[in-house]
């Protein structure tokens, strides 16, 4: 069964910023629910609202819930229910937050690097990036995901980093960006990281996004012993760590739900044809 690779966290020990799995309860993860009964002056029956309450099917909320904003209402009209957990949800989110508040992107001028460029949060980011007008370049795991980032996506380049190998990221990239990296958005760390630190410009912004590299001890997609423990030494580093301090990197982690103050803008930027706009 293949599974997020961040749910292994959740599944084991959690995080600083929430707690693990507990057993015989819901699985967390946002959800989308219509009202079928209120008593609440801001939500009557019929509406959809989005909250973080575990996947189940029934939800009785609160009005503390309800103020503190743990549960916002959606509008069906401006695009599918789903896209409310995809491109207009954590995943968009995630993606916008990074680009644009961590990285204050500028249009039509940064170079973008994204690893995990077909994933989730990945093709969101590259998609943004393309749409603001940047020269994007995309890492992923197989020759069909870079034949979809590049022929259907329309990303500038991309490359299979299991085909070209780990080690060889940095030359790779070397190539991608004659004129140096300007963001890079960091979905897996280890190796990508490492390489990324070799080629971006003075004053480069990282949006350290996720850690998949390091998310699983062993990577049971890989089937010999040696290629498994070339997989372990790649989730290691960054090694050049001290080249943040001679190109005066800027680099952040983030949570995209620390970033609600931005909600109304991702909403209206994303619904309103940003996630739709031709950029080929
Ligand atoms: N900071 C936040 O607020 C936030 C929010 C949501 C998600 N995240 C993080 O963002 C990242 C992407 O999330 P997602 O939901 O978009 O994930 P996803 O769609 O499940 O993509 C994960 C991809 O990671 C790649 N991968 C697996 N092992 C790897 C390795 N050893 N080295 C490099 N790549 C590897 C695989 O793609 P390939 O086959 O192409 O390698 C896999 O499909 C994750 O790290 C997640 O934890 C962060």
């Amino acid at each position: 069964m293949s599974i997020d690779p961040f749910l292994r966290i959740y599944m084991v020990k959690g995080t600083r910023f929430a707690p693990p799995f507990e057993l015989n309860k819901p699985l967390d993860g946002g959800c989308i629910g219509e009202v079928i009964k209120s008593k609440s002056s801001q939500f009557k029956v019929g509406d959809y609202v989005k909250a973080n309450f575990g996947w189940r099917e029934y939800w009785i909320s609160n009005d503390a819930q309800i103020e503190e904003k743990s549960i916002s209402k959606v509008d069906p009209t401006l695009a599918p229910l789903s896209s409310f957990l995809g491109l207009l949800g954590i995943t968009g989110m995630t993606a916008y937050v990074g680009l644009f508040k961590i990285c204050s992107l500028h249009e039509r001028h940064d170079t973008v690097f994204v690893s995990s460029a077909a994933g989730g949060v990945g093709s969101v980011a590259c998609q943004l990036a393309k749409i603001k007008g940047c020269y994007v370049v995309g890492s992923c795991g197989s020759d069909a995901k870079v034949n979809w980032l590049v022929n259907e996506l329309g990303m500038d380049h991309a490359f299979n980093y299991r085909k070209i190998g780990f080690d060889n990221i940095t030359e790779e990239l070397n190539r991608a960006y004659p004129n140096g990296i300007d963001i890079y958005f960091d979905n897996v760390g280890g190796k990508h990281l490492e390489a990324a630190f070799n080629n971006m410009n003075t004053f480069g912004r990282i949006a350290l996004c996720g850690t998949t590299s390091q998310y699983n001890s062993e990577d049971m997609t890989y089937s010999s012993k040696e290629d498994q423990q070339r997989s372990r030494s790649a989730s290691l580093g960054p090694a050049n760590l001290s080249l943040a301090v001679s190109h005066r990197l800027k680099l952040q982690g983030f949570i995209w739900s620390d970033h609600f103050d931005i909600l109304g803008e991702f909403n209206t930027n994303m619904s309103n044809g940003l996630g739709m706009a031709k950029y080929n």
